[in-house]
């Protein structure tokens, strides 16, 4: 089975820098043209064949998280949501599709007889948030497109319908959720057949979603969010205790946001604001660190790993605070205020604060009120586009809609389920982000674009809570410490999110010496738990493009140079 016949003619015809498939974790270096960083080959190969058919940063961004939808069923989708920050020029701005709550949700939904029912908010189409993909792909390119609907939405469509070869990693990750998709026959008809997932570099053909594509190529989001496919998405999560309806799908809108725009380290900042936490935590770290003079620190010294775990614990504390923009209970502008930011550098002393003694700062006007995936994107005008998209959990809740040939997500997860119930990222959450029908649920996710003078640096994660640290520490590996890109995103991580008190570490993040120094200064650590993975891009103020895929991953980048001929196949 091939990587799609057109696809792959597309990229043998017109980019000669890609006649092999792009190498997973490769860090391909070229001058001018575009450069993609995803999660899949064939998701990279999309938005290289839209940039070299004359597509701009948005509509590479789009074929990507399309044909990610189709290849990378664990992740990519148009049963979940996501966010994306984009610059077009020196416009930035950032798309919010994030899931809802169905207009059925209660606050008591996920709970069993008055006592927490963890699993209901995981598993099963009860978990599902009104999906905000098909709606999102379709605002951003209409708003920032330059090609055609139709030739951005065609790469996805060949893969679903001409089929895509099984990689090794969703092999694996079929593997790990098999007792998950198993509970679900619709789901293990497709991706159980014979009770096993397929092996690696097995044919798949998805026909149900390449019709749907299709559809949605020729009509856009009413081809999924109305008539007869909303409908069989309504009857899958009855039969199986959900509460999704048709009209929730229909009523679904994405929102515009401004984005969390900050200077840090010398650069400009543009990250999503709520309901993702995830900027406004990236904001609020590079705030206490260069109040604490954090560059100038000695890179693998133990003031740095100390600093970065006290900034970081404080934030999440905060987050403690945020929900819905529309009924949060603290804003970005009170979290990031200088003099706030100031009171939390001063509060970290030698030691490590225990999180017990790190509570959130109320704020003044209190309104009562895994597995996600990331690719970036920049083409040879330096537009950028930074998109983190999710159905939670890997398969979201599990369920594989047949007629609509998708997975639905299991965002309600990330609500304060109950209180004091960690989700399954082990975040303990706040009231501001309690279940109430058509809100938003806190995210963690974390597309961030970067900037100074003719310098861009577009990049975002997946890994659950762990993605605005694994952003953070990747942007400063880059932005202070000048790594080339690839070294930036591979560099070894540490991770803390306030509960639990943990200072996570990946093998290879901390020496001995400094590992003994830290535990000698309080901090408990562990080994880390879940690889966050980060893919970013590139440009280098001489016009060099660069693209990165996490090595964690393993992910697929790919740049275009810029003499390449605008190629027109789709
Ligand atoms: N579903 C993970 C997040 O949004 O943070």
């Amino acid at each position: 089975m091939p990587t799609s016949g057109l696809l792959r003619a597309v990229l043998v015809a017109g980019l000669g820098l890609l006649c092999a498939p792009p190498l997973p974790g490769a860090d391909p270096v070229a001058t001018g043209g575009g450069a993609v960083a995803s999660d899949e080959a064939d998701a990279t190969a999309a938005g290289i064949a839209v940039l070299g058919a004359g597509g701009n940063a948005v509509d590479a961004a789009v074929a990507t998280a399309l044909a990610l939808a189709v290849v990378h069923p664990e992740a990519g989708n148009l049963g979940g949501g996501g966010f994306a920050v984009v610059r077009m020029g020196n416009a930035v701005t950032a798309l919010d599709f994030r899931e809802t709550a169905p207009a059925a949700a209660t606050p008591e939904m996920f709970s069993l007889h008055g006592a927490p029912a963890p699993e209901r908010s995981k598993v099963g189409p009860l978990a599902a948030g009104v999906p905000g993909s098909p709606a999102g792909y379709r605002e951003l390119h209409r708003r920032f497109g330059r090609l055609p609907w139709a030739q951005v939405v065609a790469p996805a469509v060949e893969l679903a319908r001409d089929g895509f070869v099984l990689s090794e990693r969703t092999h694996r990750s079929l593997r790990s959720s098999a007792s998950l998709l198993a509970r679900f026959p619709e789901t293990a008809s497709v991706w159980l057949p014979g009770g096993e997932p397929p092996p690696p570099g097995s044919p798949v053909r998805l026909p149900a979603l390449a019709r749907l594509l299709s559809a949605y190529a020729e009509e856009g989001p009413p081809a999924i969010t109305t008539g007869e496919v909303a409908a069989a998405i309504e009857r899958a999560s009855r039969r199986h205790g959900g509460v999704l309806t048709a009209a929730d799908l229909t009523a679904y809108r994405p929102a515009w946001r401004e984005p969390i725009r900050f200077a840090a380290f010398g650069w400009e900042l543009a990250s999503m604001p709520l309901p993702s936490s995830g900027g406004i935590i990236l904001a609020a770290s590079c705030g206490i660190l260069e109040r604490r003079d954090w560059s100038r620190r000695p890179r693998d010294g133990v003031a740095r790993a100390h600093l970065l775990a006290e900034a970081w614990r404080r934030a999440f504390a905060d987050r403690t605070l945020l929900g819905d923009p529309a009924s949060t209970w603290a804003t970005a502008e009170q979290l990031l205020a200088p003099a706030r930011l100031d009171r939390r550098a001063r509060e970290i002393g030698r030691r490590a604060t225990p999180s017990t003694r790190v509570p959130p700062y109320p704020v003044d006007n209190r309104r009562e009120s895994a597995e996600t995936t990331h690719l970036s994107v920049i083409d040879g005008e330096g537009n950028a586009v930074a998109l983190t998209t999710t159905l939670n959990g890997a398969f979201g809740c599990g369920l594989f809609v047949p007629e609509a040939g998708f997975f639905l997500n299991n965002e309600m997860d990330d609500f304060t389920t109950a209180p004091g119930q960690a989700n399954q990222f082990g975040l303990i959450q706040g009231e501001a982000n309690a279940i109430a029908p058509g809100k938003r649920m806190l995210s963690s996710m974390a597309p961030t674009i970067a900037w100074r003078g003719g310098e861009i640096l577009a990049l975002g994660g997946r890994g659950g809570s762990k993605i605005p640290t694994a952003t953070l520490q990747v942007l400063l590996n880059a932005v202070v410490d000048a790594d080339p890109l690839s070294a930036a995103v591979a560099r070894p991580r540490l991770h803390h999110q306030w509960l639990p008190d943990v200072l996570a570490v990946e093998p290879g993040a901390l020496s001995e010496a400094a590992e003994r120094q830290l535990r000698r200064r309080g901090h408990t650590i562990e080994p880390v738990k879940g690889t966050p993975k980060v893919n970013a891009v590139r440009r280098l103020s001489d016009g060099t493009l660069e693209a990165a895929a996490d090595p964690r991953g393993p992910g697929s980048a790919a740049v275009i140079p810029p003499a390449s001929p605008p190629h027109r196949s789709f």
